[in-house]
């Protein structure tokens, strides 16, 4: 016997029986990014490995370890499953040159791709929405980005979230602490581990995100990014502040916050829930000024943020936040030749009417098909055989409400229930 084939770990189903959750926050977002004035762009979900190589990093986790890498066995391309959509983004926004219109404020949605150690909120196929503005360079966009979050937050009626912002300053800034943070670590050499080892002279900033127990003492005693900051990068993370103070939003300083990819400079920050165990962070994101002049654009500012979905509809199901599944309004029963292609008709004008319509298929008995649309949630059975094809009649059988069955004459039974959706 074959074995069966399963999804690759890490790589989820989303079934039918969940997947009104998705469809309603989708359209949520969908609603609140109308909102703010931002319009969706839609990139392949492949793109050249040297794309992500070149925006996020040669020594970050992400293109070392976890990306979905291959070669094109038909022409030998290097290509890779997208991990983030930034960099795609201003890839297309640079190929069709949407900055000569003017600044743009842009989403996207879709499945993203990492090979990490799968676990409750990490997988490695999992779904971002992200938003980038670009062209921007003023920190009142950083700020923007920051409290349109938070009015996401508040239309979703999400508790325990909280805000930890910081500023990397630019990139003069960050060598001068790259440089002091190596002399600090090689100080304490004895107390890094293996992973800080290899880190130290590649991205010695992420060693500050080390969850090493035995290394934290040493890492919060460490040197500070923001005594590095020159006077623009401290103006510019001040009115920040200041606009999301102003806004009613609240915040951490984080001196910690580097974030995992290396296109940031000026404002990180990072929405953290309780609700989440390990993998708190359900929205993360920065300002990325140098980005579209290394992917080969011309210079232009930019920052932007991205939502994990799976994390954000599991705080949604932690504080308990029920939505119901749509079911249909009719499930047609029909038996007999002339009533069978009376359902075709009857179903297309009650769908014409904007009714959700099932119209039986597979014959049986009465019986069985109304087994079956009392199990499809339907809130009428809507039943035609030889008696009501002879009177032009349809009957109507309330599924839900416990009320009697009535039989109406054809057109008024479409009425009523058409009426009743509107209602
Ligand atoms: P990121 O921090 O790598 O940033 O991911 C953003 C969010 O995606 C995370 O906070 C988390 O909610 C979700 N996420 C990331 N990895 C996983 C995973 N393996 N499983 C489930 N959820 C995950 C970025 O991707 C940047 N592109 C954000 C950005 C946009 N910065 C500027 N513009």
């Amino acid at each position: 016997m074959s074995t069966t084939i399963q999804a690759i770990r890490g790589m989820n189903d989303i079934l039918p029986e969940t997947i009104h959750r998705w469809q309603q926050l989708e359209a949520n977002l969908q609603d609140w990014l109308a909102a703010w004035g931002y319009r969706e762009i839609r990139t392949p979900i492949v793109e050249q490995v040297s794309l992500f190589k070149r925006a996020i990093g040669e020594v970050t986790d992400i293109v070392e370890k976890e990306m979905y890498a291959f070669q094109d066995s038909l022409n030998g391309e290097f290509l890779a499953l997208r991990p983030e959509g930034t960099a795609a983004c201003v890839r297309a926004v640079i190929q069709h040159n949407l900055l000569y219109n003017g600044p743009q404020r842009l989403w996207y949605a879709g499945p993203m791709f990492r090979h990490e150690r799968p676990q409750k909120g990490r997988y490695r196929q999992f779904h971002q929405f992200g938003v980038e503005s670009l062209g921007y360079a003023d920190p009142d966009m950083d700020a923007e980005h920051i409290v349109m979050t938070a009015d996401l937050w508040q239309r979703l009626q999400l508790p325990g979230i909280q805000l930890e912002i910081n500023s990397l300053g630019d990139s003069a800034a960050r060598n001068r602490y790259r440089s002091r943070l190596i002399g600090w670590f090689e100080q304490h050499a004895e107390l890094l581990d293996e992973d800080a080892r290899r880190r130290l002279h590649s991205n010695p900033l992420r060693i500050l995100d080390s969850k090493n127990p035995a290394m934290q003492a040493m890492i919060e005693a460490a040197p500070k990014l923001a005594d590095d900051l020159d006077e623009q990068a401290l103006a510019h993370f001040e009115t920040v502040q200041k606009i999301t103070a102003s806004q009613g939003v609240q915040f951490r300083i984080n001196p910690r916050l580097v974030r995992g990819l290396d296109y940031y400079n000026y404002t990180v920050f990072e929405w953290i829930s309780d609700q989440l165990g390990a993998q708190s962070t359900v929205c993360a994101g920065g300002r990325y000024d140098a980005l579209i002049e290394q992917i080969g654009g011309k210079p232009a500012p930019a920052c932007g943020f991205a939502i994990g979905i799976e994390r954000l509809l599991d705080i949604l199901e932690a504080s308990q936040q029920t939505c119901t599944p749509a079911s249909p309004d009719v499930y047609l029963v029909h038996a007999g030749e002339t009533a069978s292609a009376m359902a075709w008709d009857i179903a297309r004008q009650l769908r014409a009417a904007g009714l959700q319509v099932i119209r039986h298929c597979g014959g049986g008995s009465f019986k069985s098909q109304m087994k079956k649309a009392d199990s499809s949630q339907a809130r009428y059975a809507c039943i035609m055989g030889d008696d009501e094809v002879a009177a032009s009649t349809l009957t109507l059988k309330p599924l839900r409400s416990g009320e009697a069955q009535i039989t109406l004459p054809l057109g008024d039974a479409i009425a009523r229930l058409t009426q009743e959706e509107t209602r």
